[in-house]
């Protein structure tokens, strides 16, 4: 499996490059495409009406824009249920509004749109997984998500295990269901820290100021961390210096990084379009 995140300053052309991309992958093999961005655009782009989260693009090609919210939801419902279960119905009460308030944080949004394409990455059903991430801060969350979780769930499990053979000192031996469960995620979590390190990023920049330097820093962030696959330089409109130093940069921190350079089209390029099957022709040696 290899997995392919598209990554850059909003309104760059990430999408534009991660479907048309996806569209190559699918004739080689079975390919996801998943928007982790809130405000998908997947289906706009190629026109899907569906409103199911998975749908069906071609024969090899998936399209996965799940849905944050009510991934919440069930996300912390599952924990409200595994509250009550196993603690008294005090730490219960006390617990509840936080969990409340939890199930409709925005700031949660992304661990749970991480969570989906970890299941997916684990599941391993593709060949290829094409990753359209929301702005630069995601992507920075996302490279360090693995992390966080894997500490969180070392440190539930210390002291799950801390209680359970205190427990296991007066009532006997007993299946703990928070026991599992921290073992469980915890594996999960390395899996994904180690599939998903070995994401291959694509990055999408414009040549203006703002785009450049936000390129020049998420670089820097990204060092040892991901591989860079290439950069995209979209709009391209001729040498430039700002468009130099990214590249000058990318490929002293990553070494050999491919430049993809794309001109800007009179028509947005979509599928089907003229303007389209060139954008896509630009992206054919990243396959
Ligand atoms: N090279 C290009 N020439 C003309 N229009 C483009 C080009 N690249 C992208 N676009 C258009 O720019 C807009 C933003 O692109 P999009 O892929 O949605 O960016 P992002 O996902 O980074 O926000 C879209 O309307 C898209 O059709
Ligand atoms: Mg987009």
């Amino acid at each position: 499996m290899r997995i392919y995140a598209v990554g850059g300053k909003g309104g760059v052309g990430k999408t534009t490059v991660a479907c048309f991309l996806s569209l190559l992958l699918a004739k080689k093999g079975k390919t996801l495409i998943i928007s982790t961005d809130l405000a998908h655009s997947i289906k706009d782009f190629f026109s899907i009406k569906e409103s199911s989260q998975e749908f069906r693009i071609s024969e090899s090609f998936i399209g996965y824009e799940p849905d944050a919210r009510e991934g919440l939801r069930k996300y912390i419902s599952g924990i409200e249920e595994k509250t009550r279960r196993n603690f008294s119905p005090i730490v219960f009460e006390d617990f509840k509004p936080f969990l409340n308030f939890s199930s409709k944080d925005p700031s949660n949004y992304d661990l749970i749109l991480y969570e989906k394409l970890k299941e997916k990455v684990i599941k391993g059903d593709y060949q290829f997984i094409v990753v359209d991430t929301a702005a630069t801060g995601q992507v920075l969350k996302f490279l360090s998500l693995p992390q966080r979780l894997l500490i969180w769930y070392g440190l539930l499990l210390k002291w799950r295990k801390k209680y359970v053979a205190l427990r296991e000192k007066i009532k006997g031996k007993q299946e703990d269901e928070l026991l599992s469960m921290a073992e469980k995620k915890k594996k999960e979590a390395e899996e994904a820290k180690k599939k998903l390190g070995e994401m291959e990023f694509i990055w999408v920049f414009e040549p203006g100021t703002l785009s450049i330097k936000e390129s020049l820093r998420a670089m820097e962030e990204m060092k040892g961390r991901v591989k860079l696959r290439a950069l995209v330089a979209n709009r391209f409109s001729g040498e430039n210096r700002l468009v130099e130093t990214v590249v000058k940069r990318g490929r002293n921190l990553f070494g050999e990084v491919n430049l993809i350079k794309i001109p800007s089209f009179e028509e947005e390029p979509f599928p089907g379009t003229t303007q389209g099957e060139q954008f896509k022709d630009y992206l054919k040696n990243l396959t």
